[in-house]
């Protein structure tokens, strides 16, 4: 039979030590679930031969990837990691997979190079079943390896007793599994839930197969972390932050300037150009791209932000879903939500809201000032306290100002307005209907002096 090799995620289990009613593989690491992660690494090198194990919460889990649909095996019962790969078998075999390899939906940090490693040395060894272990100071609640007489075997921690195992050695099983089908199908049967958690554990594999005199073997990747797991909120934290540093450390081998980088976090699909300034304490998230020249200041959080070159974003800005061309300056204290978009050298300054609008080239809203459903046209200046009354209490409406008009500072613009090109709008105004290009629109009482009293 030709070599055909698929990967399968577990990720049915509630991740009961999560103390959390969301199920575990959704639990995010920098923006992401950490299933994603997994499954991630496991396209690189499969492609679409990717299953996924899903049972707790399996709608919401399945609603999360839909770049996995149709490859997704449901658990109804969680019986145990055994009892999850007898699930899948089916698929699995009927995709005509020679091997699977299976990886726990818990661990992260796992990289495509490393399980790549792995499977290399498992297939030259053309091994049955093998599994990765790793060298732990403190085996925790990791399944022990144990060697004797020539054998391997995995002990769960639950059921370990030093009086029969011997002294763990720091050698664990890392939950990465390669296993040829054909071999291990008819060990399936024989999986037991006769240990000290009731479940059907996967790791027996190992015991059965030296049993049966299959090629079974360990192969230890030292003190890998590409392989921690995650049980408890402690290490959902623990493994976040190896994974920022590891993020981080990329964006400034490839020239990004990272100043504060301890504070500094990046989603995984985050792209800086080299050359990009950033200083923490700072957030990026999404599908944040910033282009070259641009720099973002402390205390900003930005979630699938694009910011064109040369940009400057000071302190405290909020960016949400926007688009900043070339040239704009945002900031200080800017929050741009989504739809916001500030055309080539735009500028928006402290306290200034923008939701779903358009700043036009060289446009300026510096102050205070709420810009919600708004096209706004080049070179336009919005005085400070502008607010656009968008909404009516039932719908919302939409604000235009046309090219190089002029906003006076405190205006009320109740929209659907529109304000022509080159229009003045007097400070103070409530600007109720329409302004026609060029015009001069006062909307406010006129100012009597009279003698005092
Ligand atoms: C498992 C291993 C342990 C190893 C550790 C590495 C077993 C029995 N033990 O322990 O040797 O050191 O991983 O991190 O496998 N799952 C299902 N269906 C189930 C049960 C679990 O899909 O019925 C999934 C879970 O969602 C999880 C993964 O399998 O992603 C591992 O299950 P978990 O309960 O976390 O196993 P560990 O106790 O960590
Ligand atoms: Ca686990």
């Amino acid at each position: 039979m030709t070599q055909r090799i698929g990967a399968l995620a577990l990720a049915a289990g509630k991740g009961t030590r999560m103390r959390s009613d969301a199920p575990k593989v959704l639990k995010t690491l920098l923006g992401k679930p950490m299933l994603w992660y997994v499954t991630k690494a496991l396209a690189t090198l499969y492609a679409a031969d990717v299953w996924t194990v899903i049972g707790h919460r399996a709608e919401s889990v399945a609603a999360a990837f839909p770049e996995l649909a149709g490859r997704f095996v449901t658990q109804t019962e969680q019986l145990g990691t055994g009892h999850a790969l007898v699930t899948a078998l089916p698929a699995l075999t009927q995709a005509g997979l020679s091997h699977v390899l299976v990886v726990n939906g818990d661990a992260p940090l796992v990289t495509a190079e490393s399980i790549e490693a792995f499977c290399a040395a498992a297939l030259a060894a053309d091994a049955d079943v093998s599994f990765v272990s790793i060298e732990l100071p403190d085996p925790g609640a990791y399944g022990r390896v144990v060697r004797c007489d020539g054998r391997v075997a995995i002990v769960e921690a639950k059921d370990f007793d030093p009086a029969r195992h011997g002294t763990p050695s720091g050698e664990i099983n890392a939950g990465v599994y390669l296993l040829r089908l054909e071999a291990v199908a008819p060990l399936l049967g024989r999986l037991s839930n006769a240990n000290n958690s009731g479940e059907y554990y996967i790791t027996d594999l190992v015991s059965l197969g030296e049993a049966a005199g299959l090629r079974v073997l360990a192969v230890n990747r030292g003190n890998d972390a590409a392989y921690l797991g995650i049980n408890s909120p402690r290490e959902l934290v623990a493994a976040e932050e190896i994974l920022r540093r590891r993020i981080v450390d990329l964006h400034i081998e490839a020239g990004v300037v990272v100043r504060m980088a301890d504070s500094v976090r990046l989603g995984p699909q985050v792209r800086l150009a080299p050359g990009v300034e950033v200083c923490g304490p700072l957030e990026l998230y999404g599908r944040t791209t910033v282009a070259a020249g641009a720099s973002l200041a402390s205390h900003c959080v930005a979630t699938d932000a694009v910011i064109g070159e040369n940009v400057v974003v000071q302190s405290f800005c909020h960016l949400d879903n926007v688009r900043v061309d070339a040239d704009c300056q945002v900031g200080p204290y800017a929050r741009l939500r989504p739809g916001a978009i500030l055309e080539t050298g735009a500028r928006v300054g402290n306290f200034v809201e923008m939701k779903k609008s358009v700043l036009g080239p060289g446009a300026k809203a510096g102050h205070l000032t709420y810009l919600g459903d708004a096209e706004i046209g080049a070179g336009v200046n919005i005085g400070a306290g502008t607010i656009t009354c968008n909404y009516d209490g039932v719908h919302k409406h939409k604000t235009v100002v046309g090219r190089e008009a002029f906003i006076g500072s405190n205006t009320a613009l109740v929209a659907p307005v529109t304000i022509g090109a080159g229009a003045l709008v007097g400070a103070g105004s409530v600007i109720t209907s329409d302004v026609p290009d060029g015009m001069l629109a006062l909307g406010r009482g006129r100012q009597v002096v009279k003698p005092r009293k």
